[in-house]
This record gives C-alpha cells, structure tokens and sequence, in this order.
C-alpha cells in the first residue's frame, strides 16, 4: 500500500488510518464493542498495509489506549501510533473532560499514554482540542521537551481553526492538523485543507463515514441509542435528505462495483490537500471492506455526478 508524507516528517502514513475511539468507548456512546473483536480489526489493518492508528486518552478514560496495546504487541516497527493530549479524564463518570494543554499536565499525560500503549515514542502527538485557558507558548514547550527526550516524533493540532493554528507555528512546527471532514461537512474545504496544503500540514480529517451513515446500511425503519440519537444528521428531514443522498451515491458505486463506504473514502482520501482520513471500525469485516477504497479511480465524469449530489446535501451551511 502507497504511503504518503505527514506534512514536512519523516512520517509515511497509509492513505487510510484506522480511528480507535468505538473501540474503548462504552455501549451509551458507541454501543456494543468487544475488545477481541477491535483487536482483530486492528490485526488486520495492519496486514492489508494500514500503518496509521488513532487513539487518545478520553476514548474510554484510557480504555483505548489499552486495546492498541493488545494490538500493536510484537508488530509495533512499521506503525505510526498517534495519540492525543489536553481533554483530562473526569474524575467521575457523566462528567466532561476538562481542557488543558499546561505544560506540567502534558508531561504527566504522555508518560501515562506511553505506559498504556507500551511502546517508547509517540509518533504523532497531537492536542485533542484548543484550551484558551493556556498560552500556546507554553503548550508548544510541553512538545519541546518531549521530542528532546524522544518520547514523541511530531506534533498534531485536532480541532483548531486556521488563526490558532498560525498563532501555534511561532512556536514550532506543526505536523498535521485533525479536523472534521466529511461529504457531510465538507467546511474544511474552505478554509483549512488550503491552509493546510500551503503551510505543508499534514491533513488527517476524521468521521469520513458520519458515524456509518455514510455506509449505506441504514434505512427510514433504523433506530438509535447511542451517539447517533444525538446526531441532528440522524433526525427528522436531515435524516431522510441524508438517505437519499447515500442512495444517489451508491448508483455511482455500483458502476465500479464498489460499496458506497468504498465509493466516499476513496472519494475522501483522494481530495486534494488530504493526507490521510481517520475511518473508525470496530470489527475486522469493517475494515476489509474499508481498505477496498484505496487503488482505484473514480472517473471525472463520476466526480461530477458526486459534486452535483453534494450540492444539495451538505449540512455545513
Ligand atoms: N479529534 C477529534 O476530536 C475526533 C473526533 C471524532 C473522531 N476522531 C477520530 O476519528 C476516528 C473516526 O471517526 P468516527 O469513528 O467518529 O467516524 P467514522 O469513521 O465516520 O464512522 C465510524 C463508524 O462507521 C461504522 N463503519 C465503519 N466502517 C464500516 C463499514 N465498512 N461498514 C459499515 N459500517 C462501518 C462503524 O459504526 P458501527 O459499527 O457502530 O455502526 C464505525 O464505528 C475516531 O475513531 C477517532 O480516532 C477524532
């Protein structure tokens, strides 16, 4: 499988990476996940070529981290392990986690990170979100300290905008940026994919598949109960608009005799400016049907016909 540079690292990555938040989350959030099973998927990412795993603390108060343990034992060499630092556990459950990218704190996180992943050196680590509570300077001399040490390799940004981001640069070097992107939501496209591309960032947009409504697996009768129930994209007219719109793409799928899944990431993974989206999955088959989007085309023609789907249906206004 090709690999493609994070920004200006010494970093390749797959052009798919495998998101690991289902899999330490609990049944409320992402409903029933089994940690055999997400072992074996991360097993066979790793065979099919997929060398990007996604994971950070919050995903299941450490619970994630633990599983990519189990995973990566014994066939860490080749991977490029990213994690995340800044939203601190809740001390009780039914809290949120509080922001803070000190410096003290992301010291103490990445060495409870490295112990939880067991492995040296974090290849990419990133902030998980913005706290404005916390100058960037002091943020940026956490990573300092950190790759002097050589417990981390490059660092990420996950959900900043473009003038945090710049602020960020005067302080070191960014090497990727984590934001939304999706069919759905497509706003990056605006303003932070060139931003990106022009200032040489890696760029790792996660949810590609909308929590799976991007799969073409649901339909008028489907019901939810966890995160998904939340999700506007799952209610009323937006829902119904969405159908339609996974139903108009997988006309499209069909003339390569792909799956619409197939159809949106090799569409996701090939715009331009994008290093590699993070897919989540929870069980091996997701992931075997996930990779089969990577090595092939979809035709100028076809573009088209996704770009005039798109017009009518994207939620970012
Ligand atoms: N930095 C951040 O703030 C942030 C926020 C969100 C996510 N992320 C990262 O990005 C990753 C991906 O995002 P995401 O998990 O929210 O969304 P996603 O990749 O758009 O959707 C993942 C879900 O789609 C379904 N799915 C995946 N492959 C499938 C297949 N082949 N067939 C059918 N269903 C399939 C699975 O759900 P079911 O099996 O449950 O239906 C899976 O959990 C996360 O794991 C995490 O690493 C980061």
């Amino acid at each position: 499988m090709d690999r493609r540079q994070l920004g200006a690292s010494d970093i390749w990555v797959s052009p798919l990476g495998l998101g690991t938040w289902a899999m330490g989350a609990t049944v409320e959030t992402w409903g029933h996940v089994d940690d055999r099973e997400s072992i074996a998927a991360i097993h066979q990412a790793i065979v099919l070529g997929i060398n990007l795993i996604d994971t950070a603390p919050i995903y299941g108060q450490g619970h994630s981290e633990e599983v990519v343990r189990k995973a990566i034992h014994g066939r860490r060499d080749d991977l490029v392990i990213a994690t995340k630092c800044g939203l601190l556990l809740p001390a009780s459950q039914g809290e949120d986690p509080a922001r803070c990218l000190k410096k003290d704190s992301i010291i103490a996180e990445c060495e409870q990170s490295l112990r939880r992943l067991g492995i040296d050196v974090i290849d990419l680590y990133q902030c998980h979100w913005p706290d404005p509570q916390t100058p960037i300077r002091e943020t940026f001399e956490a990573f300092s300290i950190l790759r002097k040490q050589g417990k981390i390799r490059a660092v990420g940004l996950s959900n900043f905008g473009c003038q945090q981001i710049s602020a960020a640069t005067e302080f070191g070097v960014v090497d990727s940026l984590q934001p939304p992107f999706s069919m759905l939501h497509p706003r990056a496209s605006e303003d932070l994919i060139p931003y990106c591309k022009e200032h040489n960032i890696g760029f790792l947009p996660y949810g590609p598949l909308a929590k799976g409504l991007l799969t073409g697996k649901f339909n008028e009768e489907s019901t939810f109960e966890d995160i998904r129930a939340r999700d506007p994209e799952f209610l009323g007219n937006r829902y119904r608009r969405n159908l339609l719109f996974v139903e108009g793409l997988s006309e499209i799928a069909k003339g390569y005799g792909k799956t619409v899944t197939q159809l949106v990431l090799n569409w996701t993974m090939n715009f331009p400016g994008v290093t590699a989206p993070l897919v989540g999955a929870k069980r091996p088959s997701q992931v075997e049907e996930n990779v089969g989007a990577i090595g092939w085309d979809i035709s100028t023609s076809d573009m088209a016909r996704i770009e005039t789907l798109l017009g009518g249906s994207t939620s970012d206004a």
